[in-house]
Parts: structure tokens; C-alpha cells; sequence
């Protein structure tokens, strides 16, 4: 589901474990980049990222396919592929297990489980809402820059966080919309 903290859970194992690579890449919107044109850009900024060469010709996305493998084959990679949305994007910027070292990772995060299914993946992790203590949390230090409610607020925050359902992107922009507000404005809202 979009807000369900795909990118957020990516980027923390990514700012977690990159070290422990010989090289890592983190292709953040990968669905901002529909057209071949944008997967080679990728694909340029996939072997930069990773080995620090920028002059790489690159006429075409197979081209790309090819360079990736010949070049990252021996090296242990961590590579984030964050929000795809079609085959082609995995399969120009992650083809084979092949294409990388032994004790690489790739993280691919979409909201199109059969995607994942498709290219053959080993492991689909479904990323679960938050629970309700920790949804309570987010939304208060929104709403309240705290972690607790104030206690006249308390019965209309748990509201809000039932209605939010886990989802870290209604309970922010829910809680960043009510901080500061009166009581009749969180009933209507
Ligand atoms: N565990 C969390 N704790 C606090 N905030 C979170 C958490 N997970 C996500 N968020 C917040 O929720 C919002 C949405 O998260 P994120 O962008 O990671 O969602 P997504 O699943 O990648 O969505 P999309 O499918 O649209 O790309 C962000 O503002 C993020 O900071
Ligand atoms: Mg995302």
C-alpha cells in the first residue's frame, strides 16, 4: 500500500548495513522513470553510485544490462530499487542473480506484490502498518510534538489513530494538520 513505509524501512536497512558492502546504490522513485532514456539514466547512476565511474557510454538499456553485469559481477553489492513498477525496471537494473557478487542484496520495494513474483525474487517481505501503541505514537508528535496526548485530546486521538489504521502517512499528515487546532476542528476533521 503507498504510505505503508516502504521507502522509510529501505533507507533505514540501507543506512544500517551499506557499509558492509564493497559498494551500494540507492535508486530512490524508481517509477518517476518510465521511458527507456530515464532506465539508462539509472542504469549510469546504479554503476556510479556503486564504483565512482561517471564517463560510462551507454547508447541503449541492453548496453546497460551488459555493462551492469561485467562490471559489478565480482563485487558484493547492496542495491535499494525503491517504488518499481514494471518488469522492465527490474530487469534492466537487477536481471539475474549473476549480474553481482557473492553476499550481495538487492532490496527491491513496490506496491505490486506479483511484480516481485514475476522477476522471481527470493524472499517477499509484506510491510505491515504500524501497531496501535506505535501508531498512537507517531500521531501525537505530530499533532502534540510529544509522544503522549494532551489529556483533553486523548479520546479524539485515539480516534484518529483507529480511523488512520497504521498507515504512518495518514497518521503524519492527519497529525501535522490538527497540531495547534480547537476541539470542534478535530471533529470535523
Ligand atoms: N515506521 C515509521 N515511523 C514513522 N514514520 C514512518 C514510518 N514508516 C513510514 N513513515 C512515514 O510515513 C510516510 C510514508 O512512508 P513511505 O514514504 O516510506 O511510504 P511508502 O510505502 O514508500 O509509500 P509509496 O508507495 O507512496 O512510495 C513518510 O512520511 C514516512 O516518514
Ligand atoms: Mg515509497
Amino acid at each position: 500500500m503507498g504510505g505503508i513505509g516502504k521507502t522509510t524501512l529501505a533507507s533505514s536497512i540501507f543506512s544500517e548495513i551499506s557499509d558492509k558492502f564493497d559498494g551500494s546504490s540507492f535508486l530512490a522513485n524508481i517509477r518517476d522513470f518510465p521511458t527507456s532514456r530515464g532506465l539508462v539514466r539509472l542504469q549510469k547512476q546504479l554503476i556510479f553510485e556503486i564504483l565512482g565511474e561517471r564517463n560510462i557510454n551507454i547508447c541503449d538499456v541492453h548496453i546497460g544490462s551488459i555493462e551492469i553485469m561485467r562490471r559489478l559481477r565480482h563485487k558484493s553489492v547492496l542495491v535499494i530499487l525503491d517504488d518499481v513498477d514494471q518488469l522492465e525496471q527490474l530487469q534492466a537494473l537487477a536481471g539475474m542473480h549473476d549480474w553481482f557478487g557473492l553476499g550481495s542484496r538487492i532490496v527491491i520495494t513496490t506496491r505490486n506484490r506479483h511484480l516481485l513474483v514475476s522477476h522471481g525474487v527470493d524472499y517477499v517481505h509484506m510491510v505491515n502498518g504500524l501497531n496501535d501503541g506505535e501508531a498512537l505514537k507517531l500521531f501525537c508528535w505530530k499533532a502534540f510534538r510529544n509522544c503522549l496526548p494532551t489529556p483533553d485530546y486523548f479520546g479524539l486521538s485515539l480516534q484518529m489513530v483507529d480511523y488512520a489504521g497504521g498507515l504512518p502517512l495518514a497518521l503524519n499528515v492527519l497529525g501535522s494538520f490538527l497540531f495547534g487546532r480547537s476541539k470542534a476542528k478535530w471533529k470535523d476533521a
